[in-house]
Formats: C-alpha cells, sequence, structure tokens
C-alpha cells in the first residue's frame, strides 16, 4: 500500500488504528481464506467511507482508506438500532400497567432487552475495546463457554448437549471477546429456531485438530440455501427485518484477531454448523 500511494498515505490513519490495521492485515496475509474485514460494502456505496479492509488471495490485498466520519455515522445507526427494542418494551411497560398481566409480557421485554444488551455489546467491540489476551487450556475454556450456553438454553427451552476432548496444550484468548463470539452463534441458532415446532436442540462441540483446537455450536434448526451461506458473515449481510447483520462479521474479526479461522456449515431442513478454530501456543 505504501508503495502504491507513497507514506502520506499512512497519515490516513490514527496510530491506534495504524496499529491495528497493520496487526489485522497480517492476519489476512497469513490466511488461506478471503478474509474480509468490517463493513466495507454498504458504507462505502453511502459514501461513508471505508475502514482498513482487505481481500486476501495469493497474499494480495485491495484497499484502502479511513475517514473518521464514518464512526459517528455508525453511532446514528447504532442509536437508531437500539430505538427499536426501546419503543417495543416501553409499549409493553404500558401494557402491563393497564392489564396487570405482567407474567405474560415479561419475556418478551427480556429478550428485547437482550437484544439491545447484544447491540450494545457489538458497537462496543466495534469501537472501543482493547483486547486482553490470557493463556489458557481449551478444556477450561470450553466449560466456562458452557456453562453459559446450558443456561442460556434452559431458558430458552432449547436442549443442550455437549461434547469436548482434553487437550494439555493452550490457546492464547482474550475470554470476554470469545465469550462475545458465543453470545452471537447462539443468538442466531435461537433466532434461526423462530417458529420451528420439533424439538430444539443445540449442541456444544470441542475438538482437538492439529496444531489448534475447534469450537463448534451445531443447531438443529432450519439450515441456510447455499446462496445466504455464501453471504453470510458480509458485513452488514442479514436475512432478518430486524438484524443488523454485524454478528458474524464481528465473529469472524475477532477470531481473525486472535490468528484463527471461522468457519459456517448448514443443511437446508438439518441444521447449521458454526465452528471456529484457535491455534495453540507456547505455554
Ligand atoms: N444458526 C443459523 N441458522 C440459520 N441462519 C443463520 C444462522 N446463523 C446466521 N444465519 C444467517 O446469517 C445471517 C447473518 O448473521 P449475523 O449474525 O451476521 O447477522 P444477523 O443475525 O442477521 O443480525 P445481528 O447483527 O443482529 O447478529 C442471518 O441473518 C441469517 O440469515
Ligand atoms: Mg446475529
Amino acid at each position: 500500500m505504501v508503495d502504491q500511494f507513497g507514506p502520506q498515505f499512512l497519515h490516513f490513519f490514527t496510530e491506534q488504528t495504524a496499529v491495528e490495521a497493520e496487526d489485522y492485515l497480517n492476519t489476512i496475509m497469513k490466511s488461506d481464506d478471503i478474509v474480509s474485514a468490517l463493513l466495507r460494502d454498504k458504507l462505502s456505496d453511502q459514501d461513508l467511507g471505508i475502514l482498513y479492509n482487505g481481500f486476501s488471495r495469493d497474499g494480495k490485498i485491495i484497499l484502502v482508506g479511513y475517514r473518521t466520519q464514518m464512526m459517528s455515522r455508525l453511532v446514528g445507526e447504532f442509536a437508531h438500532e437500539l430505538r427499536n427494542p426501546l419503543t417495543i418494551i416501553k409499549g409493553f411497560i404500558q401494557l402491563c400497567g393497564h392489564t396487570k398481566e405482567y407474567d405474560k409480557f415479561q419475556p418478551i421485554i427480556l429478550s428485547e432487552v437482550e437484544r439491545m444488551y447484544t447491540i450494545l455489546e457489538n458497537f462496543l467491540t466495534l469501537s472501543l475495546r482493547k483486547s486482553t489476551f490470557v493463556r489458557m487450556n481449551p478444556d477450561e475454556l470450553c466449560k466456562k463457554l458452557i456453562a453459559f450456553l446450558s443456561s442460556e438454553c434452559a431458558v430458552h427451552k432449547v436442549t443442550f448437549d455437549y461434547d469436548i476432548s482434553y487437550s494439555e496444550n493452550v490457546c492464547k484468548v482474550d475470554l470476554d471477546k470469545i465469550k462475545q463470539v458465543m453470545i452471537n452463534l447462539l443468538r442466531n441458532a435461537l433466532e434461526a429456531f423462530d417458529g420451528h415446532t420439533h424439538e430444539k436442540k443445540i449442541m456444544f462441540r470441542g475438538s482437538v485438530e492439529d496444531k489448534g483446537y475447534r469450537f463448534a455450536l451445531i443447531d438443529n434448526g432450519p439450515g441456510v440455501e447455499t446462496d445466504v451461506l455464501k453471504q453470510m458473515g458480509k458485513p452488514l449481510y442479514t436475512t432478518k427485518s430486524r438484524g443488523t447483520g454485524i454478528g458474524l462479521s464481528l465473529c469472524k474479526k475477532i477470531i481473525a484477531d486472535h490468528r484463527g479461522t471461522f468457519c459456517v456449515s448448514s443443511v437446508v431442513g438439518k441444521g447449521t454448523t458454526v465452528s471456529f478454530f484457535l491455534p495453540f501456543v507456547s505455554p
């Protein structure tokens, strides 16, 4: 990039952004997959600027630009996203006041609050959070994820099962961010169950692979067609009327920051498996 645009190109970036961009681009360079970073397509259509972004094929990167006005527009979008659940919560609380049927509306109110929470968490990760990596045994990490998954599944009346294999190796993880990945994957699975009539099942699987560990969340939801599968994880791609399309692209970014890889497979009528691989590091 510097070759092409000259050193003045670097002045587009604040120091912090330049460090992050360089890190991220290194990850892209090393990845076998085509990795797309956050927020390119739609935002550039609207002339909002492009966050550091790249596609790597044969190690080539196509890019680039960064304009700060994007962040303020993004704040606007998120405020807008938060207004929807807030409006619903307000409406139901008013209804509770009239009907005194709090028990009936409590699950809807709670799910809207959860939705706001996820949107906020995603937004914070996009904009503010720094990473804190610790070395952790994958079993230990699995146990933490399972504790949270099993209680969430119980609340949503979903049958939960898990299967984890033991490893003495360690991975370098930012626990909060990996939890956030799981929260997004779980939310997607639960949302995919909407209107589902047979038993809803979610399974967590942890398996040792060559040079790393794979964490997978498997649902028996409706699955997706190939054209949706190809788009999944692209920034702002959503099939939901109330989706932001940020969940999976954020997961991909978090996993790329961990030097890991991300994978989705799905069979229509059978379900979807989303997994990520984290490399082992020296203890
Ligand atoms: N487990 C799943 N089963 C079926 N479809 C899924 C599953 N996970 C993701 N998808 C599809 O991938 C799309 C993108 O998911 P993503 O999490 O990125 O965005 P979203 O869920 O639509 O919005 P949000 O930003 O609120 O997460 C979804 O709209 C949905 O069509
Ligand atoms: Mg989602």
